[in-house]
């Protein structure tokens, strides 16, 4: 066996995150870029992703904020094209972009429901492609990885129709897109995480159309395992796993980080 010891390496790699301003996107890209990579930080919120980039630059990494929103075909192509010419090259991706709209079927629009499947996987999609077309020109392999949940494989029943038929779709697209590209090395997967203990999560807790935050916080502990909800800092290590080469023989695979919520 050859020596291992680098195998989680991605000192110098160089990858693009959307959704890099999130609560999750920010604690990923601080702990990539401290393990060597140069990045591209891509949000809807520009001036989040600049900052971010900036904090990175201040530790001495090599990174750059790019405004870009993920409904827009020519945004993401561009972003890409931006993030690329900054980088001299493309190596990964991460997407954690999502619009999340929470309301029971029957109280749900006809337009709610297509902004959900528009972002989430609309998004996907048109990163994919973006991301897809640089790596194949490139003739190199490498990784794309986009952020699905548990949502995508079992069902909430609290308005989370619109979100978990966009992470299923999500889930679908990585598995044809990892058949389609396998033969190129590039290996396309999805983390999808339970609860994680951020903003995005304060938001379903908080909304009004749902059960008081004590009460739905309980019920989403009791379906958990391991008895607590996941913090950003629990996807580094799976995110780390699937851009490095420790993983170069997975592709296709949705990666639950659920303290055994699937298990079930
Ligand atoms: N937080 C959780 O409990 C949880 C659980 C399971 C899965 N996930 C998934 O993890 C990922 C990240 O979640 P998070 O909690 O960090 O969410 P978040 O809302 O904090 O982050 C999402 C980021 O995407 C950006 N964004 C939204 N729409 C965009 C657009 N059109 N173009 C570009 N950027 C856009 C937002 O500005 C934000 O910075 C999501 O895909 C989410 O579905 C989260």
């Amino acid at each position: 066996m050859n020596d291992t010891s680098t195998l989680f390496a991605i000192d110098g790699r160089k990858g693009i995150v959307f959704g890099a301003a999130g609560g999750i996107g920010a604690v990923l890209c601080d702990q990539i870029a401290r393990h060597g990579a140069e990045l591209a930080l891509c949000d809807i919120r520009e001036a989040a992703a600049v900052e971010g980039a900036e904090s990175i630059q201040e530790m001495g990494g090599r990174a750059i904020g790019v405004g870009c929103d993920v409904d827009r075909e020519a945004e993401v192509d561009g972003a890409v094209e931006q993030a690329v010419a900054f980088l001299g090259g493309l190596d990964f991706a991460v997407n954690l972009t999502v619009k999340q709209q929470l309301n029971p079927i029957v109280r749900m629009t006809r337009q709610q429901f297509d902004q959900s499947i528009h972002t989430s996987l609309g998004g996907s999609f048109l990163i994919s492609r973006a991301v897809g077309r640089v790596l194949l020109d490139q003739g190199r392999g490498g990784s794309l990885v986009h952020f699905s949940s548990i949502a995508s494989s079992a069902a909430f029943g609290r308005g989370t129709g619109a979100y978990a038929a966009s992470k299923a779709g999500v889930n679908a697209l990585v598995r044809e897109l990892a058949v389609e590209w396998a033969p190129f090395g590039i290996r396309v997967n999805a983390i999808a995480p339970c609860q994680v203990r951020t903003p995005m999560l304060d938001s379903v807790l908080d909304n009004p159309a749902l059960e008081d935050r004590g009460a739905l916080l309980e019920k989403i502990l009791s379906r958990i395992p391991s008895g607590r909800l996941a913090e950003p800092a629990d996807l580094v290590g799976p995110c780390l796993f699937l851009i490095s080469q420790a993983s170069a023989m997975v592709t296709g695979h949705v990666l639950f980080v659920d303290g055994g919520f699937m298990a079930q």
